[in-house]
């Protein structure tokens, strides 16, 4: 069977431009993870339904199991690497889930933190039970959702100030 040709494909992520060669068929997040090395962003299922792959692309939150590399060229991505200042102070959403226990043994969180950022975006206030939807595609085996839920909030509340 003929392999898939690599065509080189360039895009921005976390601010700075790349580039990296990738098939036809390359997932995005097996492109971040793989040839960037951006490991923060997870792969938990092969059934685009666990979350943990979530980044922004062109300032929305995709699950990147389900986007191919090469429909990034030329935009811009945002993965979980890209979120703390250079000093390494974290992201206001970042320190809530610290703050809050959002987290227990983590695998879940990058995809957590950037849908959680998404919402947190959003021109509608964030109530408990809209935080509960918004994560409706974020799987957590671990914590119960209870503290991800106040550490959304939390994390909101702080970004807004
Ligand atoms: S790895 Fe993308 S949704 Fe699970
Ligand atoms: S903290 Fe373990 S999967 Fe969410």
């Amino acid at each position: 069977m003929a392999t898939d040709p690599s065509a080189s494909i360039a895009l921005r992520v976390n601010g700075k431009d790349v580039e990296g060669s990738a098939e036809a068929r390359t997932l995005l997040v097996d492109f971040l993870r793989d040839t960037l090395r951006l490991t923060g962003t997870h792969i938990g299922c092969d059934t685009s339904q666990c979350g943990a792959c979530v980044v922004h692309l062109d300032g929305v939150a995709v699950k990147s199991c389900t986007v191919l590399a090469v429909q990034a060229a030329g935009r811009e991505v945002r993965t979980i690497e890209g979120l703390a200042d250079a000093d390494g102070s974290l992201h206001p959403m970042q320190e809530a889930f610290r703050q809050h226990h959002g987290l227990q043994c983590g695998f879940c969180t990058p995809g957590m933190v950037m849908t959680a950022i998404e919402l947190a975006q959003s021109a509608e206030p964030l109530t408990p039970e809209r935080v509960r939807e918004g994560l409706e595609g974020n799987i957590c085996r671990c914590t119960g959702y209870h503290n991800i839920v106040q550490a959304v909030l939390a994390g909101a509340a702080a970004m807004r100030q």
